[in-house]
């Protein structure tokens, strides 16, 4: 892995962590709940890809980090809700126990309740204490929001859902379903890192662009891993696609298919990276997550 990807992890850790010093004794179940999940075993894609958005655009890294943890709260908020026994009902996430088999499910969904809320303070607070402008903190909110709210992530986590036991769904809903459930926030995660840079709104949109198609491939990749991969390798439960009834490009494709659409849409992503005249570690980047096996 390039250098950059082990210094910007080392960074990301300080803040993803810092968060959960400050707790109330009366009730740190819910601040471990929240840690539990946060800790280890996540590949850390979303929070990284605004990190290196904010360097390819010349930005500070360091004022990037609290954009990079309200990006990673929200993605591991969506994990402990996506595992909960009314949505996918797995019992591993990140190496471990899934957060409600530890912690119980009114946990498990407040845990996730507060990350989520804790995402927004992250961003606006550290604007108040001079690390960005307001104006930045208030785009940053918007962009985070809509990403990750009912026009787009959650609204994919609904099609998802309102998908199962359906083998005829077509390939539109699918694509949809994909770019929503996973492809929004991966959107809002390399915008956020443009945005705390200061960069133009040709350089946000491009961010996007790349973010909807590697977004996509991530998804197809997660499905694909889903069929061929094994608990241990991938630290959550392999084949809970086929047990909940999901149809997914998998299913209708087959493995071989789906690997050549991610390497297909990989390459498309790497166009949209020529407007960064620093763009190698996120090319670099693209090319690790289309090879990925876990
Ligand atoms: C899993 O995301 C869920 C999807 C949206 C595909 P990741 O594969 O990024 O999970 P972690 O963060 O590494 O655990
Ligand atoms: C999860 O998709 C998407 C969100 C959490 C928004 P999956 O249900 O495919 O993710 P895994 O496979 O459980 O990680
Ligand atoms: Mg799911
Ligand atoms: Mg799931
Ligand atoms: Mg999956």
């Amino acid at each position: 892995m390039h250098e950059k990807i082990t210094e910007f992890s080392q960074l990301l850790d300080g803040g993803l962590y810092k968060y959960f010093d400050v707790y109330f004794d009366e009730y740190k179940v819910l601040f471990d709940s929240m840690k539990y999940s946060v800790e280890n075993g996540g590949k850390r894609v979303r929070p990284l890809l605004t990190l290196l958005f904010c360097d390819a655009c010349g930005g500070n890294v360091k004022a990037a980090i609290p954009m990079a943890t309200a990006v990673e709260y929200i993605h591991t908020y969506s994990l402990i809700h996506d595992d909960l026994p009314c949505m996918d009902n797995d019992d591993y996430r990140r190496g471990k126990l899934s957060n409600h088999k530890v912690y119980g499910e009114a946990m498990a969904l407040l845990a996730g309740d507060g990350l989520l809320t804790a995402a927004f303070e992250r961003i606006s607070v550290w604007s108040q204490a001079g690390l960005y402008s307001a104006e930045v903190a208030v785009r940053a909110v918007a962009e985070l929001s809509a990403y990750a709210g009912s026009r787009g992530m959650i609204g994919g986590q609904v099609i998802d859902i309102q998908n199962e036991n359906k083998p005829d769904i077509s390939f539109e809903t699918l694509q949809l379903l994909d770019s929503l459930k996973t492809g929004a926030l991966i959107e809002a995660a390399c915008a956020l890192g443009c945005i705390v840079a200061g960069a133009d709104e040709d350089k946000i949109h491009a961010a996007k662009i790349f973010a909807s198609k590697i977004g996509l491939a991530f998804q197809i990749k997660d499905d694909i891993l889903d069929v061929t991969s094994s608990l241990e390798k991938l630290g959550k439960q392999t084949g809970s696609d086929i047990e909940n009834g999901k149809t997914t490009y998998v299913t209708l494709l087959g493995v071989e298919k789906c690997q050549q659409m991610v390497d297909e849409l990989t390459s498309e992503a790497m166009k949209a990276l020529e407007c960064f005249e620093n763009n190698q570690v996120l090319k670099e980047y693209a090319e690790y997550l289309a090879k990925r096996d876990y």
